[in-house]
C-alpha cells in the first residue's frame, strides 16, 4: 500500500546562499521522493531577482528522479527559456497562474503549433464569478474571506489586465460581498458582444 502513495517535495535553491543546492536535491532523492520541485531562487532572493535557472540545469542533470522546474514562467518564451536552461520536462508556476489563468493554455498551444487567443477580461471576471461560488460552498469561508481572496486575485491581475486595476480601485474599499458580486457581473458582460463570446 505504501508504494502506492507518490510523495514528492518543493524546495528552494537554499536559505541564504546555493552552497547546499545539490545536497538538499540529492537528499530529497536518496529519501525516495517521486519527484522533486525546485524553485529557483533561494529564500532571501525573495522575488527580488531573477530565479536561476541555471541551477535547475545542474540539478537535473545530477537527478535521477524528475526534477519540476519552478520559479519566473511569466509567458510563453519564458517558458521555452527555462525548458532550455533547465532541461526541464516539468513546469510549475505561481504567480502567473493567478496572474495570466490561460498561460497553460497558450504554453500547450504553442507546444503543439497552434495558435490561441489570450483569455479576454470579460473570460478572466467569469473564472473569477465562478471561484467566488466554489468559496461561497465552503462552509468555512464567511463572505469577508471570500471578498479578500476576490480582491487579493484582482490585485495580481492588475499586472496583466489594466481592467483589474479599475475593478479593483472599486471594490477594495468594500465590505459587502454583494456590491463586489454586481460589479464582477457587470464586468463579466463587458466586451462579449464585440468577441461573439456566449
Ligand atoms: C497565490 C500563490 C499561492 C501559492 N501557493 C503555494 C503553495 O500552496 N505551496 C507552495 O509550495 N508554493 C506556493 N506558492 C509559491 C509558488 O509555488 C512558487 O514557488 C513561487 O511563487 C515562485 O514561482 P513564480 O515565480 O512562478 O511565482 C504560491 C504562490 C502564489 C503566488
Amino acid at each position: 500500500m505504501a508504494d502506492e502513495i507518490s510523495v514528492s517535495a518543493k524546495r528552494q535553491l537554499g536559505y541564504e546562499t546555493t552552497d547546499l543546492a545539490m545536497e538538499n536535491a540529492r537528499a530529497v532523492e536518496a529519501a525516495n521522493a517521486s519527484f522533486i520541485t525546485v524553485h529557483a531562487r533561494t529564500k532571501v532572493d525573495g522575488y527580488h531577482y531573477p530565479a536561476r535557472w541555471e541551477w535547475l540545469g545542474k540539478i537535473n542533470d545530477v537527478l535521477t528522479i524528475p526534477l519540476v522546474a519552478n520559479g519566473d514562467i511569466h509567458s510563453v518564451d519564458e517558458f521555452l527559456r527555462c525548458r532550455e536552461m533547465s532541461h526541464c520536462e516539468n513546469f510549475m508556476w505561481g504567480r502567473d497562474a493567478v496572474i495570466q489563468p490561460d498561460l497553460a493554455r497558450q504554453i500547450s498551444a504553442v507546444q503543439s503549433g497552434k495558435v490561441v487567443e489570450p483569455m479576454l477580461w470579460h473570460e478572466v471576471v467569469t473564472v473569477i464569478i465562478e471561484m467566488t461560488g466554489l468559496m461561497r460552498a465552503q462552509p468555512t469561508m464567511q463572505d469577508k474571506k471570500v471578498l479578500g481572496r476576490i480582491k487579493q486575485w484582482l490585485a495580481y491581475l492588475k499586472r496583466h489586465y489594466p481592467e483589474a486595476a479599475l475593478l479593483f480601485s472599486e471594490i477594495r474599499g468594500m465590505k459587502q460581498l454583494q456590491k463586489a458580486d454586481d460589479l464582477l457581473w457587470l464586468n463579466s458582460t463587458i466586451g462579449k458582444e464585440l468577441t461573439g463570446y456566449k
